[in-house]
């Protein structure tokens, strides 16, 4: 599995639950290899995984909607920003940055530059920019995102993106998001905890994504623990969640009986200093 099919994947999650994700969107990035794809994935390794998804989109569309209009506006930079749809969803006076490999940026842009003008979405200020952050340093980010950042305040998103970076990676984006921030910006980031790998059901995904890499896109899976996030530099936190605590509020009916037989990630809200 290539680290874009897993951007696509998300996205027809979140399609699956429009109720719950509030992403009404996400359906126009549906297509048949994914349609392919996702069975075997519920199947082989966690039957829960699209309303989980859901769960996380929700988090964060709450959190950003709430903190864009309190600031009657501002930006929001997604980080490995994937198929994600939030802007469409946000007022007008949002502006947005998505960050992500070429090929994901490349397409992006074009698919949602031909539905602004065929009018399935309506138009936004979007700018985009192909970084990979195993490759670029603190310098040159920095150095590329400044000048497309015009509307304060800035709620930086990183999701579902740690998994696929080592710890080096992630501590060079934090200082990243340090530079480009002033006090009172938020960062909304997900994590697997290191207590997950205890799971079957993250073994299981191990597994898949082992047995599934036909390309050799190589790619990490960190897990990061609790402390991290209460130790970053210039940086308080805010809020922490997962998925399971989630579902009880937005999604009372799934069959979820405990944490330990999903991929539960944690959500954290961090606040510059
Ligand atoms: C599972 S997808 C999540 C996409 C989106 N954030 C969401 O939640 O829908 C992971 C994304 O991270 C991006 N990504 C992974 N490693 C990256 C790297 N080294 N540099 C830039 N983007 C990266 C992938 O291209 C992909 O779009």
């Amino acid at each position: 599995m290539q680290i874009h099919e897993t951007a696509f994947a998300v996205s027809t999650y979140r399609s699956y639950h429009e109720d719950v994700s509030k992403d009404i969107y996400a359906k126009l990035w549906n297509n048949p290899a994914t349609d392919a794809l996702i069975p075997h994935i519920l199947k082989s390794v966690s039957e829960h995984e699209a309303i989980l998804h859901s769960l996380r989109n929700r988090f964060f569309y709450e959190s950003m909607t709430s903190f864009f209009e309190k600031n009657n506006g501002g930006t929001l930079v997604n980080f490995g920003s994937g198929f994600s749809m939030y802007q469409f969803s946000f007022s007008k006076n949002v502006s947005t940055v998505e960050i992500d490999k070429k090929d994901i940026i490349d397409y992006k842009k074009e698919k949602i530059e031909n539905w602004t003008r065929e009018g399935k979405l309506p138009s936004r200020d979007i700018q985009y920019i192909a970084i990979d952050f195993n490759h670029s340093s603190v310098e040159n980010i920095v150095d590329f995102l400044r000048p497309m950042i015009k509307t304060e305040p800035i709620f930086i998103l990183i999701e579902g993106v740690f998994f696929f970076l080592d710890r080096k990676t992630t501590d060079k984006l934090f200082k990243v998001f340090s530079a480009l921030q002033k006090p009172g910006d938020l960062v909304g980031c997900v994590t697997y905890l290191p207590e997950v790998e205890n799971t079957e059901v993250y073994q299981r995904l191990l597994h898949y994504f082992d047995s599934n890499n036909d390309t050799n896109d190589s790619f990490n899976h960190q897990t990061i623990p609790h402390s991290y996030f209460q130790n970053i530099d210039q940086y308080a936190l805010l809020e922490k969640t997962d998925e399971f605590e989630l579902s009880k509020i937005y999604a009372p009916n799934c069959t979820i009986k405990d944490k330990t037989e999903i991929l539960n990630e944690t959500m954290y809200v961090l606040q510059k200093m």
